[in-house]
């Protein structure tokens, strides 16, 4: 018996880069998948009429990446419990027409901290960032409960619009939620410091300053195609660096067992990217 092809895409803009396609069919190889992915370029402005074009077609599914996640969240029918929260959709499976919305990026940010040997669960945790990655991952890592979970970012108030949006979800997992630099006592020193910023593409400044970064520190940026200014100075004071490429893997690992209910081997993707010279 032959199966037939399922179809998926990523959409976003710019899209040419996108590594999501190259996982998604290593995944597939790994259960003899027949699957098509494709990239797609699709600007804001025609988000909707997109998504209805899609409904209409072949498509099972769909990963929304930058610039369109939150507006993805606002047209998608049904919303999974998480993309709720975090006001967020980076999967989208079409099913009778509908679109059902979820997001992953938080399921995929822990995953990857785990496989690196991070434990979140006493960790003194500052995230950089006040935009779509940063608030996409904040359900995952409130429910790690750190006892306090850090937030910065360039322009302050953002941080405190995001303190006072996550506060009752914070305190249901008891996790004490503070503004760096504004909610008491800091000792800026932290075991973990999440980049979600995408300052690397347009400074060459890092979005913190040097004491707040010790060789103790795990420093994570969720930037993977490029070494950013963060990396470059966690690397100088000796600190552990890791990319955001593992959490990418683990994004699509877990929107792939959404689309298929089967969970991919993620392990060995880097070095397959490698060796496809795709990184
Ligand atoms: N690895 C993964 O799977 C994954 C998943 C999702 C996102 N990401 C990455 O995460 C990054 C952020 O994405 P996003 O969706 O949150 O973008 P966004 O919504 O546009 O937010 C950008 C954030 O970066 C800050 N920022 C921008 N330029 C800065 C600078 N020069 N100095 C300091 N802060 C600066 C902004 O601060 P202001 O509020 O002050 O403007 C804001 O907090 C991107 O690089 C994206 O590729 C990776």
């Amino acid at each position: 018996m032959t199966s037939i092809s399922k179809q998926f895409a990523v959409i976003g803009h710019p899209i040419k880069h996108s590594l999501s396609p190259h996982i998604h069919l290593l995944f597939a190889e790994q259960f003899d998948l027949p699957m098509v992915y494709e990239k797609l370029e699709v600007e804001l402005e025609t988000l909707l009429s997109s998504l209805d074009k899609f409904k209409g077609q072949k498509y099972s599914g769909l990963n929304v990446t930058l610039p369109l996640k939150h507006d993805a969240y606002l047209l998608c029918q049904e919303l999974s419990e998480k993309s709720q929260l975090c006001e967020s959709v980076n999967t989208i499976s079409i099913r009778d027409n509908q679109l059902h919305g979820d997001t992953t990026d938080g399921v995929g940010l822990i995953r990857d901290l785990i496989n690196n040997g991070i434990n979140l669960n006493q960790a003194k945790i500052l995230l950089v960032g006040a935009g779509g990655a940063a608030n996409g991952v904040m359900a995952d890592l409130i429910e790690c409960s750190p006892p306090t979970l850090h937030l910065t970012n360039r322009t302050i108030k953002k941080s405190m619009l995001m303190q006072s949006y996550w506060k009752s979800f914070a305190i249901k997992n008891s996790v004490s939620l503070k503004v760096s630099g504004i909610d008491g006592e800091d000792s800026f020193r932290y075991d973990v410091i999440i980049n979600a910023t995408s300052a690397g593409f347009s400074s060459n400044i890092s979005p913190i300053e040097d004491i707040m970064i010790n060789k103790e520190t795990y420093c994570y940026d969720m930037t993977y195609s490029v070494e950013t200014p963060f990396m470059k100075q966690a690397k100088n004071m000796n600190a552990i660096v890791s990319d955001g490429l593992g959490m990418l893997i683990e994004q699509a690992a877990e929107s792939f067992y959404i689309w298929h209910k089967k969970k991919p081997k993620t392990k060995n993707i880097k070095s397959q990217l490698k060796k496809l010279k795709l990184i």
